[in-house]
């Protein structure tokens, strides 16, 4: 197996790790303050690129595989984790549903301003009484015509306040046996009459990002923006978690490497006992775990990223990366704390920030919990990939980077 990575991928890498280095890492720690994102950071994530990274060239993005966007995520987290959420809804969540399971016309419509950075996109599936069991939503879409009513409140929701489009799984029969067989989904406008949204303060960390609610309030959806068909809601819904959830583990890689080598430095720089602190044992063995787990959830995320590129179905071994990832990501903030000592509790070094940005990760995109239960399930046999009518696209270079004509002209 070859671990290295190509010239394109690491173009990429250095493009985003340049980006953080001047323009995220140097004022991050205000905004977190300040508990605003950054009006600079979208604008600017779209001009570079980022926000169509691994969309084909043809539906407005950049044409580089999954890896690349592993890749991505992983510096944009090192820097901070609003920045890869950022990614998780607009990229995975979102556009990467419309491109395996949306229409031409949708694509067209919807896909190509995502993937260009023109508007921006959310998704809408938690809500106040319903997160880790989907199928006890109540939103519903009721059809009536050649349009859905539909009407719901969703919670926790990334950049609800900023996104133009939402992608929202819904009830068009609340009856349905088994209820998940009820759901269908929806790409809705925010400029649609009844949407309604806002933001949520107080939280723990991912402080200069944007999270939120949204409210549908009879909102006339058209029948042309139904993503999928009628019913497959959930399973689309379960689909954008395979993608938005490798965007979280590559992410939280980020995270953990942010807290080594922020570690290594320090600890090269304090003085305890006469001597710098990385002469001490303990900090060694620290220092050895943060290690340990980056190199363990990069390679976890290596195999995602190789599994989406063959187009190989990978909701096992995403939830596995997802989990380990995350919950490393606060072992290694925790560490890093313990290895900053009472600077670690102040705000003048990020570690507090990273301690309190990994903890959202751990319970959004499925739980810990829940990823337990589901590679246990895997292990049982209790739980299988069953096929779907759309997978997921394989990565296919030729495609990928041409122009439509160009495939059109053979
Ligand atoms: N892709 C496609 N289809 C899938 C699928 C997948 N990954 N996983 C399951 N399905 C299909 C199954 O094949 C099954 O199909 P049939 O009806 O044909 O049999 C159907 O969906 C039901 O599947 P399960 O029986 O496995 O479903 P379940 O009820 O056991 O639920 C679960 C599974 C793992 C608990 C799931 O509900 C889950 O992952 N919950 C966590 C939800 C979550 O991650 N929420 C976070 C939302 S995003 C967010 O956090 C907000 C933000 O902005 C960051």
């Amino acid at each position: 197996m070859d671990f290295s990575l190509n010239t394109e991928q690491l173009e990429a890498q250095k493009m985003v790790r340049e980006f953080c280095a001047k323009e995220v890492i140097p004022t991050i720690g205000e905004w977190d303050r300040k508990q605003e994102m950054n009006p600079a950071i979208l604008p600017r994530m779209a001009e570079l690129g980022i926000l169509g990274i691994s969309i084909p060239v043809r539906y407005g993005g950049q044409g580089f595989d999954y890896i690349t966007l592993g890749l991505v995520c992983e510096e944009l987290e090192r820097a901070d984790t609003t920045l890869r959420v950022v990614m998780s809804v607009h990229h995975g969540l979102n556009s990467q549903a419309i491109l395996q399971w949306g229409t031409e016309e949708q694509k067209q419509r919807f896909l190509a301003p995502q993937a260009r950075g023109e508007k921006y996109a959310a998704f809408c599936l938690t809500e106040p009484g319903a997160g880790s069991d989907v199928a006890s939503m109540s939103a519903t879409a009721i059809r009536k015509g050649d349009k859905y009513i539909l009407n719901g409140e969703k919670m926790w929701i990334s950049l609800a306040t900023k996104a133009h489009h939402f992608l929202v799984v819904a009830k068009h029969d609340p009856n349905a046996t088994p209820a998940h067989k009820g759901m269908s989904a929806f790409i809705v406008t925010s400029d649609m009459p009844g949407v309604t949204t806002g933001d949520i303060h107080g939280k723990l960390g991912v402080r200069a990002g944007s999270t939120g609610w949204v409210k549908f309030e009879n909102v006339e959806v058209p029948i042309e923006n139904r993503l999928g068909e009628e019913g497959e809601g959930f399973k689309i819904a379960m689909s954008c978690l395979d993608n938005g959830r490798y965007t979280v583990a590559s992410g939280a890689t980020g995270l953990i490497r942010a807290c080594l080598e922020d570690s290594v430095k320090y600890a090269q720089e304090r003085e305890t006992f006469g001597k710098p602190i990385a002469h001490h044992q303990l900090i060694k063995q620290k220092i050895a775990y943060m290690r340990q787990w980056y190199d363990t959830a990069y390679l976890l995320c290596m195999r995602v990223g190789y599994l989406k590129n063959a187009g190989i179905r990978n909701t096992r071994e995403t939830s596995l990366a997802k989990w380990y990832a995350t919950d490393h990501s606060v072992k290694a903030a925790l560490e890093a704390v313990q290895v900053f000592g009472a600077y670690g509790f102040s705000d003048e070094y990020p570690v507090e920030r990273y301690l309190r940005n990994s903890k959202g990760a751990v319970i959004y995109e499925g739980t810990s919990e829940i990823h337990q239960l589901m590679q246990a399930d895997y292990e049982f046999g209790f739980r299988e990939d069953k096929p779907l009518r759309c997978e997921a696209p394989a990565y296919d270079p030729e495609f990928w980077q041409s122009e439509p004509e160009a495939i059109a002209g053979g």
